[in-house]
């Protein structure tokens, strides 16, 4: 049942269209505004989760917990995030497991913190680096609401596993000194100059993904890397596109579904058709893919996030 403090999404749709949608926390004598009306908070306290739930207007919304992703992108942000889509591929990349200790600059907003503190689990451990006392205040908090948020709903606690660091990567070596990283996830401007300091506690064979929006930037971290000659080689450079698609049925302007005309039978196959038992059920509307479907990318899309770079520490 829904309590107080939870994170909680409020979203309605209209021919299969998102057309609404709202992240909240559950706050007594607060409101819930929407173009269908208002709910109030303290009417969802007790109620179940995953259940429409009527607005002053009579009009329904869905109600459902915040999942990790929505959280994300829809907290508190100073800078911007990395995209989900992207942060579950440096995952991926950077062969996060259970229990590893992780390195990750600049904190920002706290979404990639968020989902490393996820994939490290209990026995692992982040360090989280930001040099901006702004961006590093605003990392914490997001990281305290999920995690408030996330024991009220579960009555367990989330992780206490990041450590946020308020200084600059260049110089943070008395933070760095005796530590050892699985792997490292760098979101800054100008990362060719935290590597020097980062790559010494890189554990051998350890990847570092890098988060780089323009691709000139790209070119000048591996004009970086060639100058310097540090211990690590460029394995992958990617993008990551998704695409949402529009897939519903197509519908008259009045509302009435549209059909697709059936081919015309041959005498003897009419006949057939014709005494056949099977009858159409008119509450689901014409029968099963008689409907034409609307099938198309959607118009509105999330475009260029940006680029990954995937290296690898080697020995010398
Ligand atoms: C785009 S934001 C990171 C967003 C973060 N990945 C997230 O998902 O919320 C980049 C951050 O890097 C920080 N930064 C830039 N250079 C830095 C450095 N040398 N040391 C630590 N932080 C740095 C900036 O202040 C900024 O907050």
């Amino acid at each position: 049942m829904l309590s107080f403090g939870e994170m909680l999404v409020a979203e309605y749709r209209k021919k299969n269209q998102l057309e609404f949608q709202k992240m909240f926390q559950l706050q007594k004598s607060f409101h819930l505004h929407s173009s269908r009306g208002i709910i109030l908070h303290d009417d969802l306290v007790g109620q179940p989760a995953n259940c429409f739930r009527k607005t002053n207007k009579g009009f329904p919304i869905f109600i459902r917990r915040a999942s990790l992703e929505d959280y994300v992108l829809h907290m508190k942000r100073g800078p911007e995030i990395i995209y989900p889509k992207d942060a579950a591929t440096m995952l991926m990349m950077m062969d996060v497991m259970e229990g590893d200790c992780v390195l990750e600059s600049g904190s920002g907003s706290g979404g990639m913190s968020l989902f490393l503190s996820r994939a490290v689990g209990a026995k692992g451990s982040v360090l989280s680096v930001e040099v901006r006392e702004d961006h590093y205040t605003i990392a914490v908090k997001n990281y305290r609401n999920w995690r408030t948020s996330w024991a009220l709903r579960r009555g367990e606690e989330w992780p206490d596993n990041v450590q946020f660091e308020n200084t600059d990567l260049c110089t943070a070596s008395s933070i760095l000194t005796g530590r050892g990283f699985h792997s490292v996830a760098l979101d800054l401007l100008s990362p060719h100059l935290v590597l020097p300091s980062v790559l010494p506690h890189l554990h051998p064979g350890g990847i570092c993904v890098l988060y780089i929006v323009n691709i000139t930037q790209v070119v000048a971290l591996l004009e970086g890397l060639r100058c310097s000659a540090l211990p690590c080689q460029c394995e992958r450079i990617i993008e990551v596109p998704v695409r949402d698609w529009v897939l519903t049925p197509a519908l008259k302007k009045n509302g009435e579904y549209c059909t697709i005309k059936a081919p015309r039978l041959d005498e003897s196959l009419r006949q057939k058709d014709e005494t056949s038992d099977e009858s159409e059920d008119d509450d689901v509307g014409p029968s099963f893919r008689s409907i034409p479907y609307i099938a198309r990318p959607h118009p509105e899309q999330l475009n260029h996030t940006a680029f990954l770079v995937k290296l690898r520490k080697f020995e010398r």
